[in-house]
C-alpha cells in the first residue's frame, strides 16, 4: 500500500423503524419509498481501503479472503468510486465485523458505510455526508442510513426526477426526540437463507400485498416522523412493530415465499407481546433474518434486557443511539 492513499472508517449498523423493502431500480439501488432508522451503538465494522500496484483488488472480510458474490459486490463497488475518481488503481480491501454477516444484523450496512467512506477517501474522492449516503446506497441500500448518527430517514427520491441518483439520499433527523432502545435478542446468527436482494426482487416481481405494502409503509413514514418530533414512544413503538411485522407478512406472500422468521423468532414475538400485556413498554421489530429487536424507553433497556434473556435463553445485546461513520486516523 503507498501510505497517502490508505484510509480506515469506522460505521455502525442501523435498525429501519420503517422498513425500506423493495426496489424500483436494481442497478441505481433506488427505493420504491422512504424508510426511516436508528443507528446503533453496537456490532461497529471496521474498513481498512489502500491502493496497491497489483493488478486485482484483494478483500479481506473477518480475517479471510471474500470469495464468490461478496467479494463481487465489493469489488463492483471499488469500481464505482473509481470510475468517479477516474483512477484505475487497483486496493486492498481489510474489514472487520463485530457481528455475524447476512444474518439480518444489518452488518452491508454497517459494512457498506464504513467501505464508501474508506475507499472515497482513499481515492481522492471528497464526499460531503450526503453524497456519501448516496454512494453508501449503491452498496446496499440500508447502508446510506449508516452514514449518519442517530434517526436516519432515507429519501427514495420522486420517481420522475432529472437525476434520480441524486434524488435519493439519506439525512439525519433534528427533530426527533426520544431516547430509544433497542434490545436485540440473537436467535441465530448463521447466514440466512435468501439475500435481501433477491428476497425482495421476489417479492416486488410476485407478492399479491406488495402494493398494499407501499401503500402502509408510506402511511406510517409519516405517522413515524411526527411520533418522533413528538417523543410519543408508544406511537413509535406500535407504528415500528405494524410496519416490520407488514414487510414480513408480504415478503412471506411471495411465490416462493421468503420465510425469515423461524420457530424462535415467534417464540420471542410471542414474548414481547406477552411482556407488553403485564405492562413494559416494548414492541418489536424484526429485519431480513429471524433476530428480534425489542424497541423500549432507553431507562428501561437492561431492565426489558434481562427479562428476554430469562424468557428466551438467547443472548441478548442493548443497544442505543450510535454515531455517524467517521474516518479514523491509524489502521485497526
Ligand atoms: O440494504 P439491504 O439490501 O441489506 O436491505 C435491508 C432491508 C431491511 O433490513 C430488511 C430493512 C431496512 O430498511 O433496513
Amino acid at each position: 500500500m503507498t501510505g497517502s492513499e490508505a484510509a480506515v472508517a469506522v460505521a455502525h449498523p442501523n435498525i429501519a423503524l420503517v422498513k425500506y423493502w423493495g426496489k424500483r431500480d436494481e442497478r441505481l439501488v433506488l427505493p420504491c419509498a422512504d424508510s426511516l432508522s436508528m443507528t446503533l451503538d453496537v456490532f461497529p465494522t471496521t474498513t481498512e481501503v489502500g491502493l496497491t500496484r497489483h493488478s486485482t483488488d484483494l478483500v479481506i472480510v473477518d480475517g479471510a479472503p471474500a470469495s464468490g458474490e461478496m467479494e463481487r459486490r465489493i469489488v463492483r463497488f471499488l469500481d464505482l468510486v473509481r470510475e468517479r475518481a477516474a483512477r484505475t488503481e487497483r486496493a486492498v480491501v481489510i474489514t472487520r465485523n463485530t457481528v455475524p454477516v447476512a444474518a439480518g444484523l444489518a452488518s452491508s450496512a454497517s459494512g457498506f458505510a464504513a467501505l464508501a467512506l474508506a475507499a472515497s477517501r482513499a481515492y481522492g474522492l471528497p464526499l460531503e455526508p450526503v453524497a456519501l449516503s448516496r454512494l453508501a446506497r449503491r452498496g446496499s441500500g440500508s447502508a446510506a442510513r449508516s452514514v449518519f448518527g442517530g434517526f436516519v430517514l432515507w429519501h427514495a427520491g420522486a420517481p420522475d426526477a432529472a437525476d434520480p441518483d441524486l434524488a435519493s439520499y439519506a439525512e439525519p433527523l433534528t427533530d426527533a426526540r426520544l431516547d430509544l432502545a433497542l434490545v436485540v435478542v440473537l436467535v441465530q446468527t448463521g447466514p440466512k437463507p435468501v439475500s435481501s436482494r433477491e428476497a425482495m426482487r421476489r417479492t416486488v416481481r410476485t407478492s399479491p400485498l406488495f402494493p398494499g405494502w407501499l401503500a402502509a409503509t408510506r402511511a406510517d413514514l409519516t405517522a413515524m416522523r411526527a411520533a418522533l418530533a413528538a417523543g410519543d414512544l408508544a406511537a413509535v413503538g406500535a407504528i415500528a412493530e405494524r410496519n416490520a411485522l407488514g414487510m414480513h407478512r408480504t415478503m412471506e406472500s411471495a411465490i416462493p415465499p421468503v420465510n425469515y422468521r423461524t420457530s424462535a423468532s415467534h417464540q420471542a414475538l410471542e414474548e414481547v407481546r406477552r411482556m407488553r400485556s403485564g405492562g413494559l413498554q416494548v414492541w418489536a421489530t424484526m429485519d431480513a433474518g429471524p433476530n428480534v429487536k425489542v424497541l423500549c424507553p432507553g431507562e428501561e433497556a437492561d431492565h426489558v434486557a434481562g427479562h428476554l434473556r430469562q424468557l428466551t435463553g438467547h443472548t441478548v445485546v442493548v443497544a442505543r443511539s450510535g454515531p455517524d461513520a467517521v474516518l479514523r486516523e491509524q489502521a485497526p
